[in-house]
């Protein structure tokens, strides 16, 4: 103790002592006048976004500021809302706030945080202006704040697509002021949620483990959703969420929920605050992960758009709502049809020749498959893509596996009536190949570190425009290899590490946002000259799922994982998001390469016709029997594959919660219907029957029921015209009770 006190005594001395020498060194400084800028006052007003049978609802105060009150079923008169009353505290602040910025009294997660170029920090945004626009059945609404003080101004625009209930939202930062101002966190758009209970459902996942399904009930503070893996970003988690309102339990059918995704392809961050009040606020946006973005005078930045939809019926309308907008706006293509494919990876890997993808083009004719895809190995000379340890950066045709070049197998496959793709991974090199060697100034790589390698690859710096127009020449210069390529299959296999950009030079933290606009650049130009080839977006699998990249690409590889039970899984969570049409699902040989389960071919296949069907496997180790049976299911695909394009989707049961997965889709006038169920453990026979509750028909239409692809049906009702309130209402019961065993009905209502 006395120890202590002789301590703190002599520290007390020092200071004294000090003091006064410290005190020489501070330059004095008169203190400033001190002036508040005036801020404008307005009348007091709603601005209601609405959409058929939702609104979101904006009230401008009389002081400016802009609160969100509403987001929810529709009011008819909006101007009720002017009664309408935040509750909330000048402790507070201006809660509620719909695009909350740093400053002011706001000091929960802002939207906005600016540093400005006298190094001061606070923004403060007023209503300044409100513009509204209207194209077909999208309505834009345009609100326009401003910081007095320092001349930022911020656009908020929303998007309201009418008939499909869904509000795209992002903002636009112009820095308007005298100097440059470094963004710090610039959200696309936060929104303001009123409730008690707020039950949260994303996903997390890995390489062949994409889109698992998490759950839990928000409590006070902060859950972020995040990524910082820069390139790959979906592979762990993906930028889109579900909030089911007001209760802890997820349904499918019943209840309000708030959905959203967010169009960016790098990384993101979610943020769900929910404050004292148990009201929550969600902010979404480009993760401010080592991003700050310095915006010269007059210069603006445009964030990527977040989609947002409300249901009142449950999770399912809240994901039919988002499949229609993707359908109609948000997908590349939207549901046009794609064909169904044989894709060689599986069936081959590297190891290939003329002859050997002669036949594979004659197999999948011969079982009416309609595209042929050749997937990686088929390029570089002097490091020839035999493995996945060089190569890559060099795309010539390897002539010596391809002599005749890729022009004769692209038309020998159109001679058998089959379309011809390709595959291309060009934003990356392996450290053995020309390109590595002759521009490492294009490597992302960090002075005096070491350039780590993922799948013994580095990453080229799209940031740099030099490089943007290198790989959109890969795609270009593949697409001149044959007039006969129809199909690209766009890879992208590792994530960022130790990120550097000889390019950026001391603007390095420009990197993460600068290489996604960069991949956006070369696809505006892909799209540009190539309108109509399809480009599948693969990452490892299901790595770069998002809306950013669909707006470029037809579809994606959802999972490296071609275990028919794993997709279930897979395909489950990717639905909650993504329609069936962007969902590239294949039968590929047992046991699995990926987890060595064995399932059967039937399995297999009604798995992956509840998407965009493909097969991956070497066809020549079939049996007779089995290509005769794949035949078979790839004829009755094509007869309904339009319900699984443009259909709606319903979820009859859900894998993570039952022992089954069963969902259907129904098309737009109730007339078709494709129902899959899978069961995926094996119940004792004692269960009898399984009766599902089919939903979505009509249900004063009779439909005729039939079981696909079996010459004995598990249900007693098949080849039988049923009523939709009977199937809708406990009629539907088929003995399904095998582990991995399937079934799928085709419903035409008579
Ligand atoms: C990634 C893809 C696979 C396949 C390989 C080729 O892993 O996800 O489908 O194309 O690359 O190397």
């Amino acid at each position: 103790m006395n120890k202590i006190v002789r301590f703190l005594s002599i520290a007390a001395a020092m200071i004294i002592a000090l003091a006064p020498a410290y005190a020489r060194k501070v330059k004095k400084v008169a203190p400033k006048e001190h002036t508040t800028v005036e801020i404008p006052k307005v009348t007091k007003q709603v601005i209601a976004v609405e959409t058929s049978s939702t609104q979101l609802i904006l009230l401008v105060n009389a002081n400016g500021t802009v609160q969100t009150c509403h987001y929810g079923r529709k009011i008819a008169d909006p101007n009720e809302f002017l009664n309408y009353n935040s509750g909330l505290g000048s402790l507070y602040g201006d809660g509620a706030v719909t695009y909350p910025a740093q400053g002011g009294r706001f000091i929960s997660e802002p939207a906005l945080s600016v540093k400005y170029a006298d190094g001061y920090r606070n923004t403060e945004l007023y209503f300044a202006g409100v513009n509204r626009t209207s194209k077909d059945l999208v309505n834009t609404t345009e609100v326009l704040l401003k910081d007095y003080v320092t001349g930022l101004e911020v656009k908020l625009v929303y998007d309201a697509y009418l008939k499909e209930d869904v509000i795209l939202s992002h903002s636009e930062i112009t820095n308007a002021g005298k100097a440059p101002v470094t963004l710090i966190d610039y959200a696309s758009s936060s929104m303001y949620v009123r409730g008690d209970k707020f039950l949260l459902t994303h996903t997390y996942g890995d390489w062949a483990a994409e889109m698992q399904i998490d759950r839990e009930v928000l409590t006070h503070n902060i859950k972020v959703i995040e990524t910082k893996r820069g390139t790959q970003a979906t592979q762990w988690n993906n930028p889109s969420f579900m909030l089911s309102l007001n209760t802890d339990s997820f349904s499918e059918t019943d209840g309000d929920v708030i959905a959203g995704s967010l169009a960016w392809s790098g990384n993101f961050r979610i943020s769900f605050e929910k404050d004292v009040t148990h009201n929550l606020n969600v902010v979404a946006g480009i993760n401010p992960f080592s991003s700050e973005y310095e915006l010269a005078q007059n210069q603006t930045f445009i964030t990527p758009d977040m989609i947002w939809t409300f249901s009142s019926e449950g999770a399912g309308q809240a994901s039919r709502n988002i499949h229609a907008w993707a359908r109609n706006f948000g997908v590349y293509g939207g549901a046009a049809i794609k064909p169904t494919l044989l894709n060689s990876w599986e069936g081959a890997y590297f190891s290939f020749n003329t002859e050997t993808l002669l036949r594979m083009i004659d197999d999948a004719a011969a079982m009416g498959l309609e595209m042929f895809v050749l997937d990686d190995g088929w390029f570089a000379m002097d490091y020839p893509r035999d493995s996945d340890k060089q190569g890559l950066g060099d795309w010539e045709v390897n002539t010596k596996k391809i002599p005749e070049g890729i022009d004769y197998i692209a038309s020998y496959a159109h001679s058998k009536g089959l379309k011809f793709g390709i595959w291309i991974e060009p934003e990356m090199a392996n450290p053995k190949s020309n390109l590595a060697k002759t521009h490492p100034d294009w490597i992302v790589r960090s002075p005096g570190r070491e350039i780590y390698q993922q799948r013994n690859q580095w990453l080229l710096d799209l940031s740099n425009p030099d490089v943007q127009d290198f790989v959109y020449g890969v795609f270009d210069n593949t697409m001149q290899l044959s007039k006969n390529i129809d199909y690209i299959k766009f890879d992208s296999n590792r994530p960022v590490y130790s990120y550097g950009s000889d390019y950026l030079g001391k603007d390095q933290s420009k990197f993460y946002v600068d290489y996604v606009q960069g991949l956006y650049n070369i696809m505006r130009r892909v799209r540009e000259k190539y309108p109509d080839t399809i480009v599948q977006c693969c990452s490892s699998g299901g790595a770069r799922v998002d809306y950013g990249s669909l707006k470029y690409f037809n579809e994606y590889w959802a999972s490296d994982d071609t275990d028919a039970m794993e997709r279930i899984k897979i395909q489950y969570g990717t639905s909650l998001f993504y329609p069936a049409c962007t969902i590239a699902s294949h039968v590929s040989a047992v046991p699995n390469h990926q987890t060595t389960n064995v399932t059967s071919l039937k399995f297999r296949f009604d798995v992956a016709c509840s998407g965009r069907l493909g097969m991956e496997l070497q066809p020549k180790n079939l049996t007779e029997e089995e290509r005769a049976f794949a035949d078979r299911c790839i004829t009755s695909y094509k007869s309904w594959r339009d319900l699984v394009f443009a259909g709606d989707l319903y979820r009859i049961s859900s894998p993570y919660e039952s022992d089954y997965y069963a969902l259907m889709y129904v098309s737009e006038d109730k007339s078709r219907a494709v129902v899959f169920t899978y069961c995926a453990n094996y119940l004792n026979r004692a269960i009898g029957t399984k009766t599902f509750t089919l939903q979505g028909l009509d249900p004063s239409k009779k439909y005729k029921v039939t079981e696909q692809n079996v010459d004995k049906s598990i249900f007693s009702g098949n080849g039988k015209t049923l009523s939709g309130e009977y199937l809708m209402n406990g009629g539907f019961n088929i003995k399904l009770f095998k582990t991995m065993s399937s079934a799928v009905f085709y419903l035409e209502a008579q």
